[in-house]
């Protein structure tokens, strides 16, 4: 009888303005995996109802929200009948109109596959780097992130970023960094005993945090496990033998939260242009061994950045707000900021608003 009136999960048709792909909701998924799944260039950002980024006008049509989505969405935008197309599971056949494709971002085809934690490593007192063995390779660009699930035992996913570049294998193995979040279920389970050998789930990739072509300074900034995608983005870069300028500010508390030093001093080695790595603590205390930069990320943006760099950041949202408002200040062009906030569960409800790589 549902399926009747066609509330059932039947397979629903999800017609994208512009988009001539044929796109099929399996009555189960989101506008944004259906369109994922298909090939499309669907934006995407954090995949859970945070950022905004993924944004549509449901133009025919009905669709379940599986959050609320006033707190990304403008009075305006909402009146206007905008959805969230990562958070809208089509209950009907619907058309959806998206203001704005990047025609450059990455189109990957979407993977979901098994996979074992077969490494893990901890990097500082709250970071590991996982090494996930995937039952099937799943191709990537540098600064995407996979949704990880560990069945029946956390079956809601996280985001984790790719922390290498893509490999020559079609990425048989993923490396992700992961910060133990305080209260965090996820992150804690990952950095326990039980995490070695686990099974869990990958899907992906996702996201488009990814190195746009241009000459220009790349002009970096990460904060804890932000500097993954960072780190993947720049040993992509050397990998097509780019030479671009690049400041990367790495903003840590204190020298008990810094890692990968070594990798990013053999990368600067190797690098065929400037390559200017600062790791700035905010919390060192005075009087220790210390002698390089303190203070915040923010402090270094004026001195160092390039009028026409592009800037690439990601970690704590709070770090990316603060540097995006220092960009503001000196009236930085806002189409060359990109960014991945880490947007967690305390976060979604009310504090992602605008956090869309643009
Ligand atoms: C695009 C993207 C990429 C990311 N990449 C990485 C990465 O590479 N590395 C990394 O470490 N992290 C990354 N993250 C963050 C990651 O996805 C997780 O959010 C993080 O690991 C915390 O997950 P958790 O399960 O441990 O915490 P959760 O259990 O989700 O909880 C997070 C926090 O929210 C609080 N909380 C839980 N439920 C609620 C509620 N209902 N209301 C209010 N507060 C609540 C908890 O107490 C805790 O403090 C990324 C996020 C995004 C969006
Ligand atoms: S990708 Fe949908 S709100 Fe962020």
């Amino acid at each position: 009888m549902l399926s009747f009136l066609g509330f059932g999960r039947s397979p629903k048709k999800v017609t994208i303005e512009g988009v001539e792909t044929p796109i099929e909701s399996d009555g189960k998924e989101t506008i944004l995996t259906a369109a994922l799944k298909a090939g499309v260039r669907y934006p995407n950002n954090c995949r859970v109802g945070g950022c905004g980024a993924c944004k549509c006008r449901l133009v025919s049509g009905k669709v379940k929200e599986l959050t609320e989505s006033a707190y990304i969405l403008t009075a305006e935008e909402l009146k206007a009948g905008y959805i969230l197309g990562c958070q809208a599971v089509p209950k009907t056949d619907v058309v959806v109109h998206v203001d704005h494709i990047d025609a450059g971002a990455p189109a990957h085809p979407l993977v979901t596959t098994g996979g074992t934690i077969s490494g893990r490593r901890a990097l500082t007192h709250d970071i590991v780097e996982l090494t996930v063995t995937l039952d099937e390779p799943m191709k990537y660009t540098a600064g995407q992130f996979a949704a990880l699930s560990v069945p029946g035992v956390i079956d809601q996913a996280r985001s984790y970023s790719f922390a290498t570049a893509p490999q020559a294998d079609g990425n048989r193995t993923v490396v992700f960094y992961v910060r133990a979040v305080p209260g965090g279920q996820m992150s804690n389970w990952l950095q326990g005993d039980a995490a070695l050998n686990h099974r869990v789930q990958v899907e992906g990739p996702y996201g488009e945090f990814y190195l746009r072509d241009s000459g220009a300074q790349i002009f970096a900034m990460a904060g804890g496990s932000g500097l993954a995608p960072v780190k993947a983005l720049l040993e992509q870069a050397l990998n097509d033998k780019l030479n671009r300028p690049v400041v990367l500010v790495f903003g840590a508390r204190t020298q008990k939260d810094l890692y990968c030093l070594d990798d990013f001093a053999a990368l600067k080695a190797k690098w065929n242009a400037d390559f200017i790595f600062i790791p700035v603590l905010s919390h060192e205390p005075e009087g220790s061994d210390w002698q390089g930069a303190r203070g915040f990320v923010t402090g270094f943006i004026e001195k160092r950045i390039d009028p026409q760099a592009q800037v690439y950041m990601c970690g704590p949202p709070p770090m990316i707000d603060a540097a995006i408002a220092e960009l503001e200040r000196f009236s930085f062009r806002a189409n060359n900021i990109f960014f991945d906030k880490f947007l967690d569960q305390s976060h979604t409800a009310a504090a992602g608003k605008g956090a869309a790589s643009p």
